[in-house]
């Protein structure tokens, strides 16, 4: 089989065809797979069948896994996750417990686990079953969004930094084992830089994790809202973005260190189950 890229004309984002996850790859195979990764930032692959095991030796090739991120979801027992390292999303109930995390509701755009130290340096997510409408996801190229900045903001994020909240997901769901956002000046969490060289492509790109309960620390409560708020307008720009509508077996690797992504909601009576890895990542500079 010989390996495609084709581009999807967005700001980021390529199809590869010619590739079947469900079998090792074979080393040229892998090198353009990464290759193709670093150069477009989110990688589609359609058709495809693979298996919770499948899915880990898949993303193995890029680093080593972290384990799946606690939600209020999981503590309450759902997750039925074959491995540890397996994240389910999604929507359904069965005996009374969620399956899996973050629902049907909006997800706002974020970055993953942006609350962490040593924050994954990529995510993959496979579908297994996609509602009729609804549930697409949105992926924003922040190279772009740093490169395009007007030259105040640009200076300001060169010499600051932001906390990112590690209390609430992305659907706005307070985690379990803490309590709901009282001050976004004393949430749990980290501080990052506002802008991060990517240690593969030299790159620089806006790292800001996700709007809500986030602090510019050093900056009034007033300053940071009005100084996040123009950041966030500029981050959203229809012309950063590329959306993928899902159909079973797609399967998206996308770059936590230079993307932002968000997921429409659905009708909360039809099913959406993926599985989600997340590759290590390491301090961000
Ligand atoms: C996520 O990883 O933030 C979830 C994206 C999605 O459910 O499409």
């Amino acid at each position: 089989m010989t390996i495609e890229v084709h581009p999807t004309g967005a700001a980021l984002g390529a199809e590869v065809k010619g590739i079947d996850l469900s079998q090792p790859l074979q080393d040229g195979d892998m090198d353009a797979v990464r290759e193709a990764w670093l150069d477009h930032q989110v990688l589609l692959f359609r058709g495809q069948q693979v298996s919770d095991d499948a899915l880990i030796r898949f993303s193995q090739y890029f680093g080593e896994l972290n384990l799946s991120p606690a939600s209020a979801t999981d503590m309450a027992g759902g997750q039925a996750a074959s491995r540890p390292e397996i994240w389910i999303i999604s929507n359904v109930v069965e005996n009374g417990k969620p399956i899996g995390a973050l629902g049907d509701k909006e997800a706002d755009w974020h970055t993953d686990m942006s609350y962490v130290a040593e924050p994954p340096k990529g995510s993959v997510l496979y579908s297994l079953e996609i509602p009729p409408a609804g549930g697409d996801t949105s992926f924003a190229n922040m190279y772009r969004a740093f490169e395009t900045l007007p030259d105040d903001l640009r200076r300001f994020v060169e010499a600051h930094s932001c906390h990112h909240d590690s209390s609430t997901t992305s659907v706005g769901e307070t985690r379990a084992g803490f309590a709901a956002a009282m001050d976004v000046r004393e949430m749990p969490g980290e501080v990052h830089p506002m802008v991060r060289t990517h240690p593969e492509t030299g790159g620089k790109a806006l790292y800001l994790g996700r709007r809500r309960n986030a602090y510019v620390p050093g900056l009034s409560l007033e300053e940071s809202e009005a100084v996040l708020d123009r950041l966030w307008a500029h981050c959203e720009k229809p012309e950063f973005a590329w959306t993928h509508q899902w159909a079973v077996g797609d399967l998206l690797i996308w770059d936590n260190r230079c993307t932002i992504h968000r997921r429409d909601a659905f009708d909360p009576h039809s099913r959406r189950v993926m599985h989600r890895t997340q590759i290590k990542g390491g301090k961000v500079f």
